[in-house]
């Protein structure tokens, strides 16, 4: 197995079943209700999809401009396999938090690249949480054989550049004014992880 990336700081607890990526993961220690990351299920999309649509309302981290609605957000998760996984972040029993690994592009050939996505609850942002999601996910994209990660992220989005920085990714591209939201003209930069070639994918 992919070794846990802050091992230290997360220690790995098993979930019983014979699927790793049910393995649950204690949280920052520093914190009241000890939450776990897990792999979403049908009962946390509408958790999902408010704290999703948030943003979409109230920033310019989505250039999604019109919350997402039950039906859309069912259908994105059936899209979502065991190879694209989707997590939650469970705290004192409510979802705060959700992770993803989409694919980046439709055609074949871009299948060895992921795209990512973290989106936490408005009210719980800076507690650590943001990085032990991705650092989940990078985990997750490790161990599911894919090459790299792709993080497409709004320039003045500065938590989550920051966030992704300090996960290990790289600023490869930025394209200019390409979004407008709020009245403002949006760059996008677009960060990539390289992980470990797996061999059962290099073909
Ligand atoms: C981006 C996001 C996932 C980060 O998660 P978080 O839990 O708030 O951030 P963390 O507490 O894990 O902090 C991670 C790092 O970012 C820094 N950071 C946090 N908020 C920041 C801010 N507003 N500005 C600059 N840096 C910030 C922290 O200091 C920390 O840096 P360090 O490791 O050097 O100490 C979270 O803020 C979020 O969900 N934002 C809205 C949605 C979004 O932008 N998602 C990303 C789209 S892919």
């Amino acid at each position: 197995m992919f070794p846990c990336l802050r091992g230290e700081f997360f220690p790995l607890v098993r979930a019983s079943g014979n699927d790793m990526l049910k393995c649950v993961r204690g949280g920052p220690k520093t914190m009241t209700h000890e939450p776990i990351i897990r792999l979403a299920a049908q009962a946390d999309l509408s958790a999902i999809n408010a704290i999703y649509n948030y943003y979409v309302v109230h920033s310019t981290t989505t250039y999604q401009t019109k919350p997402s609605t039950p039906a859309e957000r069912s259908e994105w998760f059936a899209a979502h396999g065991p190879e694209y996984p989707v997590t939650v972040v469970e705290r004192g029993g409510e979802v705060v938090g959700w992770g993803s690994l989409s694919k980046f592009r439709e055609r074949a050939a871009y299948q060895p690249t992921v795209e990512n996505s973290v989106y936490l609850r408005h009210d719980v942002l800076g507690q650590g949480m943001g990085r032990w999601v991705l650092d989940d996910l990078i985990e997750r994209a490790a161990a599911l054989g894919y090459h790299s990660i792709i993080a497409g992220i709004s320039a003045e989005q500065s938590a989550s550049i920051r966030v992704h920085g300090r996960a290990g990714f790289v600023e490869v591209a930025r394209l200019r004014e390409v979004g407008r939201k709020h009245d403002q003209w949006l760059d996008v930069i677009y960060m990539q992880l390289m992980l470990p070639i797996s061999p059962h994918r290099s073909a």
